[in-house]
């Protein structure tokens, strides 16, 4: 059993197979239901691993997410990196 201890990056956890409690459909609230989070909780409760996950879901890295919650339930190609969005504004994207 490997476990992540002071792991915070979610692909490191996921390609290197260590134990992930699965907490996507959390995130999946998160981000269907809430503009803005506070995370209010004590050192070590996941709060720095659950920003990386959100930030793979947001950049469409959906092979990351196999067997877990949100795999099939979240539209992973509508996700817009944050170089997507600069060369959309610059008219380089439709
Ligand atoms: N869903 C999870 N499954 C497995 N381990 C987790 C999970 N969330 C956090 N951890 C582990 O708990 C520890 C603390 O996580 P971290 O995100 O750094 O917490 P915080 O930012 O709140 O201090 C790390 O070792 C991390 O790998
Ligand atoms: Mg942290």
């Amino acid at each position: 059993m490997k476990l992540p201890i002071g792991i915070s990056t979610f692909s490191k956890i996921r390609e290197d197979n260590y134990i992930y409690i699965d907490k996507t459909e959390l995130a999946l609230r998160i981000i269907n239901n809430h503009s803005y989070v506070f995370l209010s909780r004590p050192r070590r409760f996941g709060k720095s691993l659950m920003l990386d996950t959100l930030k793979e879901i947001f950049e469409g890295n959906r092979e990351l997410f196999e067997g877990l919650y949100i795999h099939d339930r979240y539209d992973f190609d509508s996700s817009l990196t944050v170089g997507d969005v600069a060369r959309h504004k610059m008219g380089l994207l439709a």
